[in-house]
């Protein structure tokens, strides 16, 4: 058989597509996500003390709206007042941001 012809053969084609749709599914599971790996992060004194000022932590939506805020006073370490966030943490932060804010 050519090499072409293997190429073409079903064989082949089938195994390409499992590759493929394998190295997505290894692409969207590594992405972070907010239900799975931020809001964990948030205390439920931090929700708690953020509410009544007008920052819902514990909102999908409006972490994502103020994440660059958010994110800028986990950095200066102003956020949270009692217990600056570890490096990791921000990294996971700042890391969920680049990923494109997912739920
Ligand atoms: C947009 C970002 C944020 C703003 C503008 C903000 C603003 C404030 C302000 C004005 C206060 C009261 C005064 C003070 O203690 O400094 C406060 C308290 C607090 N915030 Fe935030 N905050 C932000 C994000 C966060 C985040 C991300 C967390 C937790 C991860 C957090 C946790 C807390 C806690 C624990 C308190 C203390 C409340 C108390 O001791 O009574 N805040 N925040």
């Amino acid at each position: 058989m050519t090499l072409r012809a293997k190429l073409a053969s079903p064989t082949m084609v089938r195994l390409r597509d499992a590759r493929d749709r394998d190295s997505s599914l290894h692409e969207e599971s590594s992405m972070l996500g907010y239900s799975k790996d931020i809001r964990p992060l948030f205390r439920s004194t931090d929700v708690d003390a953020m509410k009544p000022r007008g920052l819902d932590l514990g909102s999908y939506t409006e972490v994502r709206g103020s994440a660059d805020e958010i994110l800028s006073r986990l950095q200066d370490g102003s956020m949270p007042c009692d217990a600056p966030w570890q490096q990791a943490a921000i990294e996971t932060f700042k890391q969920w941001i680049t990923d494109g804010k997912l739920p």
